[in-house]
């Protein structure tokens, strides 16, 4: 599978991109701000890739949501967005600062691409303003993003959506069906201290890179949340791309709420049966692949091992 990454890293990203290139021919990678600012996103997709000895192009994309101010995800990622790793000094550089170019150029140029964003839209939007034939060059489109459920965020939204609602809005109007990894189904592949310790066994900096965001993200999760086990909502989103068989999902109209005080950002996932829907209305937006479940501890796996190959 030829695939474009789009990334806030971020954590869970981190470990995304080591699991995308392990699965699918990474053909390039676009950065978005989202968990920390684009600056400190497009660096570390940049010591990302150079850890892990991946010459996959990175560009630069959008600073600030389509509307409103840029958010920040530094309680959970740290202010440098990954955590407390130590990275080293770059000795690669952004391919170019115009993400939204490199996505429309190259979802025309590479047959059977499947783009993958795993941070809030932006990008994606602003790539279906400058061609709204988008989606029909592509042979897939997948997020990690949205909830039928609960939020993480806010009570009901979850990050990459509430960080740039008309941006998620404009994707799934403009880019269905677009598969919709949430956390119905991130939250259920989580990982602890037995996972990390068999990372850190690679004995490579790429598989200590993980350990270690994942470790970091584990003690955010321990002072927030009780916890000691993460979700690596990124990860597994890179697993529904590239192992589609291992999860279930089903097709119902996704509209994001971009008005609500307290619901903004909310996926509004309409449940009810099609015949209801067209009978009573209001029909909402094309419908989008919901991803609900899948084998977690198959998942796993095949992240783990995806991170002790690095
Ligand atoms: O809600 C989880 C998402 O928000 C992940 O993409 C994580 O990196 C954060 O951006
Ligand atoms: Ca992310």
């Amino acid at each position: 599978m030829k695939l474009v990454l789009d990334c806030d890293p971020g954590l869970d990203d981190a470990v995304a991109i080591l699991v995308a290139a392990h699965y699918a021919d990474l053909v390039g990678m676009t950065t978005v701000a989202g968990n920390v600012g684009i600056n400190r996103t497009t660096r570390n997709a940049l010591a990302v890739t150079q850890i892990a000895g991946l010459d996959v192009p990175v560009h630069r994309g959008a600073g600030k949501p389509l509307a409103g101010e840029p958010v920040d995800g530094s309680r959970i990622h740290g202010d440098t967005g990954l955590g407390n790793a130590v990275l080293p000094d770059l000795d690669r550089s952004e391919a170019s600062d115009d993400a939204v170019a490199y996505l429309c150029d190259t979802a025309r140029s590479v047959d059977d691409l499947h783009l993958l964003a795993i941070g809030p839209l932006t990008n994606v939007a602003l790539a279906l303003r400058c061609d709204p034939d988008l989606r029909r060059h592509l042979a897939g489109l997948t997020i990690m993003g949205g909830s039928a459920s609960a939020g993480n965020i806010t009570s009901v939204a979850e990050f990459n959506i509430w960080a740039d609602p008309e941006a998620a809005a404009v994707v799934f109007e403009k880019a269905a069906p677009v598969a919709m990894v949430g956390l119905d189904v991130t939250n259920k592949v989580v990982f602890g201290a037995e996972e990390t310790a068999r990372m850190r066994g690679a004995g490579t900096p790429a598989a200590d890179l993980a350990a270690d965001v994942t470790d970091f993200l584990r003690d955010r999760f321990r002072q927030y949340v009780g916890e000691s086990t993460v979700p690596l909502h990124d990860a597994t989103a890179v697993i529904t791309a590239t192992h589609p068989h291992l999860f279930e999902r089903s097709l119902h109209p996704i509209a994001v709420e971009v008005r609500g005080e307290i619901t903004r950002g909310m996926t509004v996932a309409d449940l009810r049966p099609p015949a209801l829907i067209e009978a009573i209305g209001p029909a909402g937006v094309a419908a989008s692949d919901i991803v609900w479940d899948t084998d977690v501890d198959a998942v796993r796996e095949l992240i783990v091992e995806a991170v002790l190959a690095c």
